[in-house]
């Protein structure tokens, strides 16, 4: 088998030793592995292949019944070499120790773990010691983590240096939603069924709304990085944005990568921009959850938003004039993400006035996670005299259907594909572009809005339920 070289720089970090390692580990146990895999760790701290290896035998979130002897095996085979980034002359030598440690000629990964600020300078120097060159058909990919700039200037400075050095086709830019299974269903339950496609549009849908609500607040030290950041840049811009996309999209042609960004490309595009809504304002409503400001790392004064809501249009064929309402926040009451498409009432009345708000359409939820899986929500007749209509729900949950299946986490999909070299899950350079042209714009708008505070343990701010036209329904709770 071919052998890949997985570089983690960073490896000291937090996501290596919660995320990558358990992914890399869990795929490694199943035999799930395309290529023989070495990992290798690159970070500044003076360690060697022991002291890295008894690092992640201490803090690695191993899965549920991770078998000890597979374990021991796998730590068995990393490495780790100390670099330090910024340094160009200690890449001449990380090259040497990644010849020496794969001891055959081996494709290699470098997944960028590392601050925002590090992503170019170590990209640059990998590629003047020539560790990017693919001239002998070995390939040479990197994987780079969000944020993926701050805004569409940076992002668009940072794509541009980027792909001064790498070919779009060595470059992937990770989202873990993509990699969650929910998400990837989502292309199979519209195009693989008859049923769903010939109704999603505006023909036939009222409203699509998408939550992504969390419990946890800035826990773990997050203070610092949020406050520069924000809801809408930590979820509303790139995990959100992407189910945006990927519900709203038209059929790609085929399951390649191209085909699938392309169509996805597009939604984002016709996203209209709040600079084109002179009332843009009024679509959103911002909050900071109640002791935000004295949160460790955060401005005694910050403005940031834990909490977004906004109702924005897909202006195109498909979607015109249907609401997408999008929200997210943390210290929610409940962990959930989840889609709703709320459908139009039948044409005619029969059964009662349909003006009448307490009526309930049809909805399909999809469950992204967790209890992850769909409901449909109709009415029925209930038994008996006269005719009165109750609400009934048929539900599919992934864990019921397959009780014995694994269901892996996303970064094991999105590394095995990296090493497959299959971009589909991953965000192409215009996409990136895209989603920050929409989020800028509502970055503005919201500039015109309150700041509201909400308690924790709340659904954000009352005004959010505003964003809702009377008798349009309401945010789903779970
Ligand atoms: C990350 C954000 O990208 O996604 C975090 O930076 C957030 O703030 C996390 O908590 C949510 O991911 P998941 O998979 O737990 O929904």
């Amino acid at each position: 088998m071919e052998l890949t070289q997985v570089i983690i720089l960073g490896a000291s970090g937090d996501l290596t030793a919660r995320k990558l390692v358990p992914a890399l580990f869990a795929a490694f146990q199943d035999g799930l592995y395309p290529h023989d895999i070495q990992l290798v760790g690159v970070a500044r701290r003076p360690w060697d292949d022991v002291t890295f290896r008894e690092h992640l035998a201490k803090n690695a979130l191993l899965p549920k019944g991770a078998d000890a002897a597979k374990w021991q095996t796998f730590l068995g085979n990393v490495k780790y070499v100390q670099t330090h980034l910024e340094t160009a002359a200690d890449f001449q030598a990380l090259g040497t120790a990644l010849e020496a440690a794969a001891g055959r000629p081996a494709h290699r990964v470098f997944y960028l773990a590392i601050k925002p600020e590090l992503f170019l300078p170590s990209v640059q120097n990998l590629s003047l010691v020539g560790l990017l060159d693919q001239s002998t058909g070995l390939s040479r990919r990197v994987v780079v983590e969000k944020p993926f700039g701050m805004d569409l200037p940076s992002a668009q400075v940072l794509n541009g240096e980027l792909l001064k050095i790498l070919h779009e086709n060595q470059l992937y830019r990770i989202d873990h939603y993509l990699g969650k299974e929910t998400v990837q269903n989502l292309l199979v339950f519209r195009f693989r069924n008859a049923f769903f496609e010939p109704l999603w549009n505006q023909k036939y849908v009222e409203n699509v709304q998408i939550t992504v609500a969390e419990t946890v607040g800035m826990e773990g030290g997050r203070g610092g990085y949020y406050d520069g950041s924000g809801a809408i840049r930590d979820i509303l811009q790139n995990h959100l944005l992407q189910l945006v996309a990927l519900v709203a999209m038209e059929p790609p042609s085929s399951l390649k990568a191209k085909s699938i960004r392309d169509e996805k490309v597009k939604v984002l595009h016709a996203l209209r921009s709040f600079e084109d809504m002179p009332d843009g304002g009024k679509h959103i409503v911002r909050g900071q959850f109640e002791g935000y400001r004295s949160e460790p790392g955060v401005r005694p004064d910050s403005d940031t938003e834990t909490f977004i809501a906004t109702r924005t249009f897909i202006d195109n064929f498909r979607w015109g004039g249907v609401p997408f309402l999008l929200r997210t926040g943390k210290h929610l009451p409940d962990r959930f993400t989840s889609i709703t498409v709320q459908f139009r009432m039948p044409p005619h009345t029969l059964f009662g006035s349909y003006q009448e708000c307490h009526l309930r359409p049809n909805r399909i939820t999809l469950r992204i996670q967790p209890n992850e899986g769909i409901s449909m929500g109709f009415e029925v007749k209930q038994p008996g005299q006269g005719l009165v209509i109750r609400p009934a729900q048929l539900d599919f949950g992934y864990n019921e259907q397959f009780p014995n299946q694994r269901n892996p986490d996303a970064y094991e999909r999105l590394l095995m594909d990296v090493i497959a070299g299959d971009q589909a899950l991953f965000i192409r350079s215009d996409e990136i572009e895209e989603s920050w042209r929409w989020a800028d714009s509502l970055r503005v708008a919201m500039q015109e809005t309150p700041v509201h505070t909400y308690a924790k343990n709340t659904w954000g701010p009352k005004a959010a339920d505003d964003l809702f036209g009377e008798c349009e329904g309401r945010w789903v709770t779970g």
